[in-house]
């Protein structure tokens, strides 16, 4: 298999016609109802998929709770050995799988491949860290307290469409790897990638120990949020529902994590000597994945020293950038996920206008020849006040605000003055500069003279409105379990409560 297709064949990426929930092992639906997966870029039909309902996640859940006992109890060596073996079984399937996500949301082939080399990297990483994942322990007179953690039970888990490989190993390896059952609801814009790996998962995995059924947001999403079967909640998404899902959390006093929107500062310091490398690292930062990106660094600090210099090289690269096909090389920008994503984008950037924001660059649709049904994007750069919405708001598209900064602590303020906290960036070979602005930031990540480095093990979540912990990192174990405390005697004590008997 290879990525031509430029003359528009469909390449054989083997999809199933439907696609039914996968439930205790077998895939199985309650009703004949289905909703469309199509490609963004040319408006084609890929398959179908169930649309699932409550009795769909009534049967997930109570699969994932009648095998939740033996999983627990198996050894944590034997769940990580399967969660190994599903790594090695999706990167020998990594090929096909990023095609049919470049298919079904429209990015291009060289990210939704990187999506899936992080994910397989995600499945070891869980499968490592919980062996040596362990509660405390402290010896007493006469015995010991210890604590253990034990996992919570069934976790109802809900992922976008951006990324849904990163998303799907997100979820499922450290709930698995500490083990928890799962029953997980993909996005309706991105399901595919996620039903094909459930393929991998029944070769490996106990019946009901990974359950996931597709569906829409208020209808499978909500059903799995309010499920009384369900122990802790996770979710990925807009603020908005993530709000909705720590209020379904709240109803029933489960714990839920989430990881939501972002608005992220990138900040250029004056020193930064090789611009061409700046340039593209920062439009690598605003236009990954067509912005659509929760950690997109979408908020641009260029200090007034290196402004006209930067911004002239920046406005080139970004008429440089070719907005093209999915499935052509030589794309930069390709296809945002649907419609109604487009229009949100360029509704922006007649909010941008409207607010007085100077357009230094893109703003418009492009057509891109065989693929007219998609909503693609030029990348677009603005300069702006920090206080305009398109300096506020996720636009969750390839566009860039320019703040323009001279003092440093008037230049911290404005990066954390947004509701958002999820990542940062600054370019410096200033090491004190470099730690006084990491200290300053508000945010969950900071990149320092790099964007989007994921490394496996470092904790990603966001402060402030962008979430409730972390994930990618050995503490997610700790998410997707609670503390017992055990305390042990090996002897009853003297007495010494009761009055004497008399
Ligand atoms: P969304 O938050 O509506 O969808 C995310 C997931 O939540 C999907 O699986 C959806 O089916 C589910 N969902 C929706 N309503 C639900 C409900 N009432 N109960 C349970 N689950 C529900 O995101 P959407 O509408 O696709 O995108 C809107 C905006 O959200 C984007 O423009 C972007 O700004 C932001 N977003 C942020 C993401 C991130 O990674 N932080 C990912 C996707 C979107
Ligand atoms: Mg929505």
């Amino acid at each position: 298999m290879n990525n031509r297709n430029l003359a528009g064949a469909v390449p054989d990426v083997a999809l199933k016609p439907r696609y039914l929930p996968f439930v205790d092992g077998k895939f199985t639906a309650s009703s004949d109802e289905v909703f469309p997966a199509v490609n963004p870029a040319t408006g084609e039909h890929l398959a179908d998929l169930t649309r699932g309902n409550s009795r769909d996640i009534d049967a997930a859940v109570a699969a994932a709770t009648a095998a939740f006992p033996s999983w627990a109890a198996t050894r944590v060596e034997e769940r990580c050995a399967m969660l190994l073996k599903l790594a090695d079984a999706l990167e020998g399937d990594a090929e096909r799988l990023a095609l049919i996500d470049s298919l079904d949301i429209g990015r291009r082939v060289f990210e939704t491949t990187i999506d899936h080399t992080i994910a397989v990297g995600q499945f070891r990483f869980f499968a490592a860290a919980a062996v040596t994942h362990s509660g405390w322990n402290r010896s007493i007179p006469g015995g010991w307290a210890l604590a253990k953690r034990e996992p919570y039970g069934v976790c109802g888990q809900i992922i976008p469409w951006n990324v849904p490989a990163i998303m799907t190993a997100f979820k499922i390896a450290p709930a698995l790897a500490a083990g928890n059952t799962v029953v997980l609801k993909p996005d309706e814009n991105a399901s595919l990638s996620t039903m094909e790996l459930c393929a991998h998962v029944a070769e490996i995995f106990p019946p009901g120990v990974v359950n996931v059924v597709p569906g829409f947001g208020e209808e499978a999403g909500a059903a799995l949020t309010a499920h009384p079967g369900v122990a802790k909640l996770a979710f990925t998404g807009s603020s908005e529902v993530g709000r909705l899902v720590s209020h379904a959390g709240a109803e029933r006093l489960v714990p839920v994590t989430l990881e939501l929107g972002g608005k992220s500062p990138n900040i250029v310091f004056p020193d930064v000597q090789d611009l061409d490398a700046l340039v593209d690292n920062v439009a690598f930062a605003a236009t990954y994945c067509n912005g659509q990106s929760c950690l997109a660094g979408t908020r641009l600090f260029v200090h007034d020293d290196v402004y006209d210099r930067f911004l002239g090289k920046l406005v080139e690269a970004f008429r440089r950038m070719k907005v093209g096909s999915p499935l052509d090389p030589a794309t930069t920008i390709s296809c945002l996920v649907s419609g109604e994503q487009g229009e949100k984008v360029l509704g922006y950037v007649d909010i941008g206008r409207n607010e007085g924001a100077e357009l230094l660059v893109g703003g418009n649709r492009v057509a891109v020849p065989g693929n007219e049904h998609g909503w693609f994007v030029e990348p677009t750069l603005f300069a702006v006040d920090n206080q305009m919405r398109i300096a506020q708001e996720e636009i969750f598209g390839p566009v860039l605000s320019v703040l323009r900064w001279n003092d440093f602590d008037t230049m911290i303020a404005e990066a954390n003055d947004v509701r958002y906290g999820l990542a940062a960036g600054l370019y410096t070979n200033d090491l004190a500069n470099a730690m006084r602005a990491a200290d300053a930031l508000q945010a969950g990540s900071v990149w320092v003279n790099q964007y989007f480095n994921m490394v496996d093990g470092s904790p990603f979540g966001g402060h402030k409105e962008s979430g409730i912990g972390s994930e990618l990192c050995a503490e997610t174990l700790n998410m997707y379990t609670h503390l017992k405390s055990v305390t042990l005697a090996a002897q009853l004590p003297q007495p010494f409560y009761l009055p004497p008997a008399a």
